[in-house]
């Protein structure tokens, strides 16, 4: 089994989704979430992109202690400096420098010639692995750009420094097979690319983001990005719960694995969709409401005798609990402090005071209190610092 790492971009990419705008606490409380779930990577931000941005990727980097927090830059000396001033307290820091490579977006948004934008990205890589040794180059929509072009640009930017490779499909155009001989021809034609990571980014605008990053990883790459919830620009990137389980549910097929902890995916994805207001589909694959349910009489008749014959994935397997335990009037402070685990709190003891108080307070006034309920109570009594 060869382990491929996550690198989640829920706070970045993702927040990049049409009316998505995370405060500073929120893109906290998801960072903390994302560590559980045991992400590699976690892309916290674009630190030059507002004060605000800078702000909570500082504050994610001085926090985050076992992933990667890396911070995304474009290929300019300002925001490179932006970038390492946010992470530079981290564990483990890493600079995340792009550029586009592909024929349409380096004549008509960059207006640069291929051998400027090579100069610039190799230019670039030195300056930010000056600062830090862990730097990713990514090549905007690499999946349209010609691949010897390609190429050359990622063999020089490898002697510049750079550690992982990173080759989007931009704007979800991509096909498996293209996608994979991409990753294929990198690994045969450019003669460093064992010395880094390679690193899959899909797009779902044709609904082929976990397709298309499954063929890149069977084509070399050891990175995956995506988000939870399968958020972001436009349609979306792939969801990484979905990555993550399907190389555990069909790990007689593929050989990879992850290092997410599965039965945080539920939780994740629950945190996730209540802080960027992102509803998931009732039909979402892994995480929706009704992932786990069964409605016809012949569906549940078969589920009753063995769950296998209509349940391919257990509930328990991605947190999802059968125990639905209501809170209301009655239930006490160990039963609030049970629901509190579940939804992701973990709050010290005078503050576990202050909720539970102000639960009681609301059962006075209505008769079954919901998840929603109590995680408004949690979070504004958490973030009441
Ligand atoms: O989709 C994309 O190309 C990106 C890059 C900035 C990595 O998000
Ligand atoms: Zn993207």
């Amino acid at each position: 089994m060869t382990t491929i790492k996550i690198f989640d971009t829920t706070l970045r990419d993702g927040e990049q989704s049409p009316g998505v705008n995370l405060n500073q606490l929120e893109k906290l409380e998801i960072a903390k979430q994302l560590e559980r779930l045991g992400v590699d990577v976690m892309e916290a931000g674009f630190p030059a992109s507002s004060q605000g941005d800078f702000d909570a990727v500082k504050k994610i980097a001085d926090t985050v202690t076992t992933s990667t927090v890396a911070a995304l830059a474009r290929a300019n000396k300002q925001d490179i400096d932006r970038a390492w001033d946010a992470i530079k307290g981290a564990k483990k820091p890493r600079i995340h420098v792009f550029i586009a490579t592909s024929p349409i977006h380096m004549k008509d948004k960059l207006k640069k010639t291929p051998e400027e934008v090579i100069d610039i990205a190799v230019n670039m890589v030195s300056y930010a692995k000056s600062k830090c040794d862990d730097i990713e180059f990514s090549a905007e929509d690499a999946s349209r750009s010609e691949l010897p072009f390609l190429a050359t640009i990622v063999e020089k930017v490898i002697d510049a420094g750079a550690t992982v490779i990173n080759l989007p499909d931009t704007v979800g155009y991509t096909t498996p097979k293209e996608y994979g001989a991409m990753f294929k021809y990198m690994k045969n034609h450019v003669k460093n690319i064992d010395q880094v990571d390679l690193s899959t980014h899909c797009h779902d605008d044709l609904g082929m983001a976990l397709i298309n990053s499954i063929a890149g990883v069977e084509n070399g790459a050891t990175q995956v990005e995506g988000t939870i919830n399968g958020i972001g620009e436009r349609a979306g990137n792939v969801a990484l719960e979905e990555m993550a389980v399907t190389f555990e549910i069909r790990k007689d097929f593929y050989p990879f694995k992850t290092n997410l902890t599965l039965n945080e995916i539920k939780r994740t994805s629950d945190i996730i969709s209540k802080l960027t207001g992102m509803v998931v589909p009732g039909n979402k694959a892994v995480v929706g409401r009704n992932a786990f349910a069964h409605e016809s009489g012949i569906h549940q008749d078969g589920v009753l005798k063995n769950a296998q014959t209509y349940e391919i994935i257990t509930p328990e397997l991605v947190g999802v609990t059968s125990n639905s335990l209501v809170l209301g009037k009655h239930s006490g402070r160990h039963a609030f402090k049970d629901k509190m685990k579940q939804l992701g709190f973990s709050l010290d003891e005078d503050k576990v005071s202050v909720a539970f108080d102000q639960f009681k307070q609301l059962t006075d006034r209505k008769k079954e209190v919901t998840d929603d309920d109590l995680f408004v109570i949690l979070m504004d009594v958490q973030t009441d610092i």
